[in-house]
Protein backbone atom coordinates (compact mmCIF):
# COMPACT_ATOMS: atom_id res chain seq x y z
CA UNK A 1 0.00 0.00 0.00
CA UNK A 2 1.28 3.26 -0.45
CA UNK A 3 2.54 5.37 2.34
CA UNK A 4 0.26 8.97 2.81
CA UNK A 5 2.19 11.97 4.72
CA UNK A 6 0.37 14.66 6.33
CA UNK A 7 1.99 17.73 5.15
CA UNK A 8 -0.44 20.92 4.37
CA UNK A 9 -1.47 21.42 1.01
CA UNK A 10 0.99 23.38 -1.43
CA UNK A 11 4.00 22.69 0.94
CA UNK A 12 7.07 23.22 -1.21
CA UNK A 13 10.11 20.61 -0.68
CA UNK A 14 13.34 21.71 -2.31
CA UNK A 15 15.94 18.44 -2.90
CA UNK A 16 19.67 19.11 -3.60
CA UNK A 17 20.89 16.66 -5.65
CA UNK A 18 17.65 15.74 -7.19
CA UNK A 19 18.50 15.03 -10.71
CA UNK A 20 20.69 12.30 -8.83
CA UNK A 21 19.04 8.90 -8.19
CA UNK A 22 17.56 9.01 -4.87
CA UNK A 23 17.16 12.36 -5.17
CA UNK A 24 15.15 12.07 -8.55
CA UNK A 25 13.12 8.80 -6.34
CA UNK A 26 12.43 11.53 -3.87
CA UNK A 27 10.72 13.94 -6.58
CA UNK A 28 8.75 11.53 -7.80
CA UNK A 29 6.88 10.47 -4.55
CA UNK A 30 6.80 14.18 -3.75
CA UNK A 31 4.82 14.72 -6.93
CA UNK A 32 2.83 11.85 -6.86
CA UNK A 33 1.49 13.03 -3.14
CA UNK A 34 0.04 15.85 -4.92
CA UNK A 35 3.05 18.67 -2.76
CA UNK A 36 5.36 21.02 -4.69
CA UNK A 37 9.17 20.35 -5.58
CA UNK A 38 12.02 22.49 -6.59
CA UNK A 39 15.35 20.55 -7.64
CA UNK A 40 19.08 22.41 -7.10
CA UNK A 41 21.56 20.91 -9.36
CA UNK A 42 24.44 21.10 -10.94
CA UNK A 43 24.58 17.88 -12.70
CA UNK A 44 27.94 16.92 -11.68
CA UNK A 45 26.63 13.19 -11.66
CA UNK A 46 22.49 13.83 -11.98
CA UNK A 47 20.97 13.29 -15.67
CA UNK A 48 18.33 14.99 -17.16
CA UNK A 49 17.15 12.11 -17.90
CA UNK A 50 16.24 11.05 -14.78
CA UNK A 51 14.16 14.43 -14.55
CA UNK A 52 12.78 14.86 -17.81
CA UNK A 53 9.22 13.06 -16.85
CA UNK A 54 8.54 16.04 -14.20
CA UNK A 55 9.87 18.83 -16.36
CA UNK A 56 6.39 20.19 -17.95
CA UNK A 57 4.58 19.46 -14.34
CA UNK A 58 3.07 22.31 -12.81
CA UNK A 59 4.13 21.45 -9.23
CA UNK A 60 8.21 21.06 -10.37
CA UNK A 61 10.93 23.26 -10.66
CA UNK A 62 14.30 22.74 -11.35
CA UNK A 63 17.31 25.27 -10.17
CA UNK A 64 20.36 24.58 -11.76
CA UNK A 65 23.08 25.63 -9.77
CA UNK A 66 26.24 24.21 -7.62
CA UNK A 67 26.10 23.82 -3.73
CA UNK A 68 29.36 25.32 -3.32
CA UNK A 69 28.02 29.26 -3.44
CA UNK A 70 26.58 29.75 -0.72
CA UNK A 71 24.24 32.77 -2.62
CA UNK A 72 22.90 29.46 -4.88
CA UNK A 73 21.85 27.84 -1.52
CA UNK A 74 20.25 30.88 -0.12
CA UNK A 75 18.09 31.40 -2.83
CA UNK A 76 17.28 28.05 -3.49
CA UNK A 77 15.94 27.90 -0.13
CA UNK A 78 13.71 30.89 -0.63
CA UNK A 79 10.05 29.91 0.16
CA UNK A 80 10.73 26.16 0.81
CA UNK A 81 9.17 24.41 3.87
CA UNK A 82 11.26 21.56 3.83
CA UNK A 83 14.98 20.44 2.33
CA UNK A 84 16.04 17.17 1.46
CA UNK A 85 19.52 17.67 0.87
CA UNK A 86 21.43 15.04 -1.31
CA UNK A 87 23.65 16.59 -3.27
CA UNK A 88 26.86 15.47 -2.54
CA UNK A 89 30.03 13.41 -4.94
CA UNK A 90 29.66 9.74 -3.64
CA UNK A 91 31.97 6.81 -3.44
CA UNK A 92 34.81 6.25 -1.52
CA UNK A 93 36.82 5.23 -4.56
CA UNK A 94 36.27 9.23 -5.95
CA UNK A 95 36.94 10.98 -3.15
CA UNK A 96 40.28 8.80 -2.56
CA UNK A 97 41.43 10.03 -6.15
CA UNK A 98 40.23 13.60 -5.52
CA UNK A 99 39.74 14.51 -2.31
CA UNK A 100 39.64 18.06 -2.50
CA UNK A 101 36.42 18.57 -4.87
CA UNK A 102 34.78 15.82 -2.58
CA UNK A 103 35.71 18.04 0.34
CA UNK A 104 34.38 20.89 -1.49
CA UNK A 105 31.17 20.04 -2.76
CA UNK A 106 30.24 17.70 0.48
CA UNK A 107 31.63 19.66 3.35
CA UNK A 108 31.35 23.71 2.33
CA UNK A 109 28.17 22.23 0.35
CA UNK A 110 26.59 21.73 3.23
CA UNK A 111 27.66 23.90 5.20
CA UNK A 112 26.47 26.40 3.22
CA UNK A 113 22.73 24.05 2.53
CA UNK A 114 23.12 24.44 6.80
CA UNK A 115 23.19 28.53 7.03
CA UNK A 116 20.68 28.91 4.02
CA UNK A 117 18.23 26.65 6.10
CA UNK A 118 18.72 28.56 8.75
CA UNK A 119 18.93 32.03 7.05
CA UNK A 120 15.44 30.90 5.53
CA UNK A 121 14.10 29.35 8.52
CA UNK A 122 12.99 25.82 6.72
CA UNK A 123 10.51 23.68 8.72
CA UNK A 124 13.27 21.17 8.83
CA UNK A 125 16.46 19.88 6.76
CA UNK A 126 17.29 16.14 6.06
CA UNK A 127 19.93 15.65 4.56
CA UNK A 128 21.99 11.99 3.45
CA UNK A 129 24.64 10.74 5.83
CA UNK A 130 26.08 7.16 4.96
CA UNK A 131 27.16 4.09 6.67
CA UNK A 132 30.18 4.59 5.72
CA UNK A 133 31.25 6.48 9.11
CA UNK A 134 31.00 3.41 10.44
CA UNK A 135 34.82 2.94 9.29
CA UNK A 136 36.37 0.10 10.83
CA UNK A 137 33.68 -0.09 13.98
CA UNK A 138 33.81 -4.18 13.92
CA UNK A 139 30.61 -4.72 15.81
CA UNK A 140 27.54 -5.84 14.01
CA UNK A 141 24.51 -4.84 14.18
CA UNK A 142 26.12 -1.03 13.79
CA UNK A 143 24.16 1.66 16.10
CA UNK A 144 24.44 4.82 15.64
CA UNK A 145 26.47 5.99 18.68
CA UNK A 146 29.53 3.46 18.06
CA UNK A 147 31.12 4.78 15.49
CA UNK A 148 34.89 3.77 14.16
CA UNK A 149 37.52 5.89 12.22
CA UNK A 150 36.41 6.66 8.78
CA UNK A 151 38.29 4.35 5.97
CA UNK A 152 38.22 7.25 3.06
CA UNK A 153 37.90 10.99 2.65
CA UNK A 154 34.39 10.27 1.44
CA UNK A 155 33.52 8.73 4.87
CA UNK A 156 35.41 12.01 6.61
CA UNK A 157 32.98 14.06 4.84
CA UNK A 158 30.40 12.41 5.70
CA UNK A 159 30.88 12.12 9.63
CA UNK A 160 32.05 16.29 9.22
CA UNK A 161 27.95 16.78 8.19
CA UNK A 162 27.30 14.53 10.73
CA UNK A 163 29.34 17.21 13.30
CA UNK A 164 28.24 20.11 12.00
CA UNK A 165 24.46 19.34 12.10
CA UNK A 166 24.75 18.57 15.69
CA UNK A 167 26.64 21.92 15.78
CA UNK A 168 23.57 23.93 13.98
CA UNK A 169 21.08 22.33 16.21
CA UNK A 170 22.93 23.52 19.23
CA UNK A 171 24.08 26.60 18.36
CA UNK A 172 21.27 27.64 16.16
CA UNK A 173 18.19 25.60 17.03
CA UNK A 174 18.77 24.48 13.63
CA UNK A 175 15.85 21.20 12.71
CA UNK A 176 17.57 18.77 11.08
CA UNK A 177 18.21 15.19 11.19
CA UNK A 178 20.65 13.03 9.12
CA UNK A 179 20.35 9.58 7.87
CA UNK A 180 22.38 7.26 7.59
CA UNK A 181 21.56 5.32 4.18
CA UNK A 182 22.82 1.97 3.70
CA UNK A 183 23.81 0.74 -0.08
CA UNK A 184 20.60 2.30 -1.60
CA UNK A 185 19.17 0.51 -5.15
CA UNK A 186 16.96 0.74 -7.48
CA UNK A 187 15.58 2.50 -10.34
CA UNK A 188 17.60 5.63 -11.80
CA UNK A 189 20.87 4.46 -10.54
CA UNK A 190 23.66 5.01 -12.42
CA UNK A 191 25.52 2.08 -14.46
CA UNK A 192 27.82 4.25 -16.67
CA UNK A 193 30.36 5.91 -14.38
CA UNK A 194 33.58 4.70 -13.32
CA UNK A 195 32.27 4.50 -9.54
CA UNK A 196 28.92 3.11 -10.50
CA UNK A 197 27.70 0.88 -7.12
CA UNK A 198 28.00 -2.90 -7.19
CA UNK A 199 24.33 -3.68 -8.46
CA UNK A 200 23.89 -1.31 -11.10
CA UNK A 201 27.47 -2.85 -12.19
CA UNK A 202 26.44 -6.66 -11.69
CA UNK A 203 23.48 -5.76 -13.99
CA UNK A 204 24.08 -4.07 -16.73
CA UNK A 205 27.13 -6.69 -17.34
CA UNK A 206 25.09 -9.64 -17.13
CA UNK A 207 22.64 -8.33 -19.14
CA UNK A 208 25.32 -8.04 -22.06
CA UNK A 209 26.67 -11.33 -21.04
CA UNK A 210 29.33 -10.44 -19.91
CA UNK A 211 31.10 -11.52 -16.03
CA UNK A 212 31.23 -8.65 -13.72
CA UNK A 213 34.07 -8.23 -11.52
CA UNK A 214 34.14 -9.15 -7.77
CA UNK A 215 36.34 -7.18 -5.56
CA UNK A 216 37.93 -9.42 -2.81
CA UNK A 217 36.70 -13.08 -2.10
CA UNK A 218 32.70 -11.84 -2.45
CA UNK A 219 32.35 -12.68 1.76
CA UNK A 220 32.64 -8.89 2.38
CA UNK A 221 28.73 -7.91 3.10
CA UNK A 222 26.26 -5.43 3.10
CA UNK A 223 22.66 -3.85 4.25
CA UNK A 224 21.49 -3.47 0.85
CA UNK A 225 18.47 -0.96 0.80
CA UNK A 226 15.41 -0.27 -1.58
CA UNK A 227 15.17 3.24 -2.79
CA UNK A 228 11.46 3.35 -1.69
CA UNK A 229 12.90 2.56 1.86
CA UNK A 230 15.29 6.02 1.55
CA UNK A 231 11.99 7.82 0.56
CA UNK A 232 10.11 7.10 3.19
CA UNK A 233 12.67 7.65 5.59
CA UNK A 234 12.83 11.21 4.42
CA UNK A 235 9.20 12.49 4.62
CA UNK A 236 8.91 10.53 7.61
CA UNK A 237 11.57 12.21 8.71
CA UNK A 238 10.49 15.99 8.07
CA UNK A 239 7.21 15.29 9.91
CA UNK A 240 9.38 14.21 13.05
CA UNK A 241 9.01 16.09 16.37
CA UNK A 242 11.54 18.71 17.60
CA UNK A 243 13.39 16.04 19.81
CA UNK A 244 14.69 13.84 16.83
CA UNK A 245 16.12 17.32 15.52
CA UNK A 246 20.36 17.16 15.20
CA UNK A 247 20.42 13.07 15.03
CA UNK A 248 21.51 10.31 12.98
CA UNK A 249 19.47 7.68 12.22
CA UNK A 250 20.42 4.36 10.14
CA UNK A 251 18.32 4.19 7.29
CA UNK A 252 18.72 0.25 5.64
CA UNK A 253 16.46 -2.66 6.09
CA UNK A 254 18.26 -4.38 9.05
CA UNK A 255 19.85 -7.52 7.07
CA UNK A 256 23.06 -8.80 5.74
CA UNK A 257 23.80 -10.04 1.93
CA UNK A 258 27.27 -10.85 0.97
CA UNK A 259 28.49 -10.04 -2.69
CA UNK A 260 28.22 -13.51 -3.69
CA UNK A 261 25.04 -13.80 -2.82
CA UNK A 262 23.56 -11.23 -4.47
CA UNK A 263 25.48 -11.94 -7.21
CA UNK A 264 23.50 -15.34 -7.38
CA UNK A 265 20.37 -13.51 -6.83
CA UNK A 266 20.52 -10.94 -9.62
CA UNK A 267 21.45 -13.80 -11.73
CA UNK A 268 18.96 -15.86 -11.01
CA UNK A 269 16.49 -13.13 -11.73
CA UNK A 270 17.70 -12.44 -15.15
CA UNK A 271 18.25 -15.89 -16.04
CA UNK A 272 22.31 -15.62 -16.06
CA UNK A 273 24.46 -18.54 -15.55
CA UNK A 274 28.11 -16.17 -15.87
CA UNK A 275 30.94 -16.96 -13.30
CA UNK A 276 31.92 -13.54 -11.68
CA UNK A 277 35.88 -12.58 -11.95
CA UNK A 278 36.92 -12.00 -8.57
CA UNK A 279 40.14 -9.11 -7.83
CA UNK A 280 41.64 -8.09 -5.10
CA UNK A 281 39.96 -5.95 -2.48
CA UNK A 282 39.38 -2.02 -2.93
CA UNK A 283 41.13 -0.14 -0.62
CA UNK A 284 38.96 2.45 1.49
CA UNK A 285 35.80 -0.59 1.77
CA UNK A 286 34.32 -1.59 4.93
CA UNK A 287 34.27 -5.37 5.27
CA UNK A 288 30.59 -5.67 6.48
CA UNK A 289 27.37 -3.22 7.13
CA UNK A 290 24.54 -4.52 8.95
CA UNK A 291 22.40 -1.24 10.38
CA UNK A 292 20.05 -1.37 13.69
CA UNK A 293 16.94 0.33 12.64
CA UNK A 294 15.33 0.35 15.69
CA UNK A 295 16.35 4.18 15.95
CA UNK A 296 15.22 5.19 13.71
CA UNK A 297 11.93 3.05 13.95
CA UNK A 298 11.28 4.58 17.36
CA UNK A 299 12.01 8.56 16.05
CA UNK A 300 10.69 8.68 12.70
CA UNK A 301 8.24 5.67 12.29
CA UNK A 302 10.28 3.99 10.05
CA UNK A 303 9.02 0.84 8.16
CA UNK A 304 10.99 -0.60 5.82
CA UNK A 305 8.11 -1.64 3.48
CA UNK A 306 11.00 -3.99 0.95
CA UNK A 307 13.41 -6.57 1.69
CA UNK A 308 16.54 -7.04 -0.88
CA UNK A 309 14.17 -9.38 -2.54
CA UNK A 310 11.61 -7.58 -3.61
CA UNK A 311 13.48 -4.84 -4.22
CA UNK A 312 15.87 -6.34 -6.77
CA UNK A 313 12.89 -7.65 -8.55
CA UNK A 314 11.23 -4.28 -9.09
CA UNK A 315 14.85 -2.88 -9.98
CA UNK A 316 15.82 -4.96 -12.69
CA UNK A 317 12.33 -4.63 -14.53
CA UNK A 318 13.37 -1.27 -14.25
CA UNK A 319 16.51 -1.43 -15.88
CA UNK A 320 15.35 -4.12 -18.40
CA UNK A 321 13.36 -1.79 -19.79
CA UNK A 322 15.24 1.30 -19.75
CA UNK A 323 18.85 -0.20 -19.79
N1 LIG B 1 23.47 5.56 -3.28
C1 LIG B 1 23.93 5.09 -2.12
O1 LIG B 1 24.09 3.88 -1.94
C2 LIG B 1 24.24 6.02 -1.00
C3 LIG B 1 24.67 5.46 0.23
C4 LIG B 1 24.96 6.33 1.28
C5 LIG B 1 24.79 7.69 1.12
N2 LIG B 1 24.40 8.20 -0.09
C6 LIG B 1 24.26 9.65 -0.22
O2 LIG B 1 22.98 9.92 -0.77
C7 LIG B 1 23.04 11.09 -1.57
C8 LIG B 1 22.49 10.81 -2.95
O3 LIG B 1 23.30 9.81 -3.57
P1 LIG B 1 22.98 9.22 -4.99
O4 LIG B 1 23.34 7.79 -4.97
O5 LIG B 1 21.64 9.63 -5.43
O6 LIG B 1 24.09 9.98 -5.87
P2 LIG B 1 23.97 10.69 -7.28
O7 LIG B 1 25.37 10.94 -7.72
O8 LIG B 1 23.08 9.94 -8.18
O9 LIG B 1 23.26 12.06 -6.90
C9 LIG B 1 23.94 13.16 -6.37
C10 LIG B 1 23.40 14.40 -7.04
O10 LIG B 1 24.06 15.55 -6.51
C11 LIG B 1 24.38 16.41 -7.59
N3 LIG B 1 25.53 17.24 -7.22
C12 LIG B 1 26.82 16.84 -7.06
N4 LIG B 1 27.61 17.89 -6.77
C13 LIG B 1 26.79 18.97 -6.73
C14 LIG B 1 27.03 20.34 -6.50
N5 LIG B 1 28.26 20.81 -6.25
N6 LIG B 1 25.97 21.18 -6.55
C15 LIG B 1 24.72 20.74 -6.83
N7 LIG B 1 24.45 19.44 -7.07
C16 LIG B 1 25.47 18.57 -7.03
C17 LIG B 1 24.70 15.49 -8.74
O11 LIG B 1 24.65 16.11 -10.00
C18 LIG B 1 23.64 14.42 -8.56
O12 LIG B 1 22.44 14.76 -9.24
C19 LIG B 1 24.48 11.55 -1.53
O13 LIG B 1 24.63 12.50 -0.52
C20 LIG B 1 25.24 10.28 -1.18
O14 LIG B 1 26.47 10.54 -0.56
C21 LIG B 1 24.12 7.39 -1.14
Amino acid sequence: MADCYAFPEKTKFLVTGGAGFVGSNLVEEILSQGYQVRVLDNFATGKEENIRQFIDHPNFELFRGDIRFSRVCQQACEGVDYVLHQAALGSAPRSIKDPRTSNDVNITGTLNMFIAARDKKVRKIVFASSSSVYGDEPNLPQIEDRVGTPLSPYAITKKVKELYARNFYQLYQLPVIGLRYFNVFGKKQDTQSDYAAVIPIFVKKLINDEAPQINGDGYHSRDFTYVRNVVQANLKACLAGEEVNGEVLNIAYGEQTTIRDLYDKIAGLLGKDIEPIYCSERPGDIKHTNADISKAKRLINYKPQFDINRGLQETLEWYKEFL
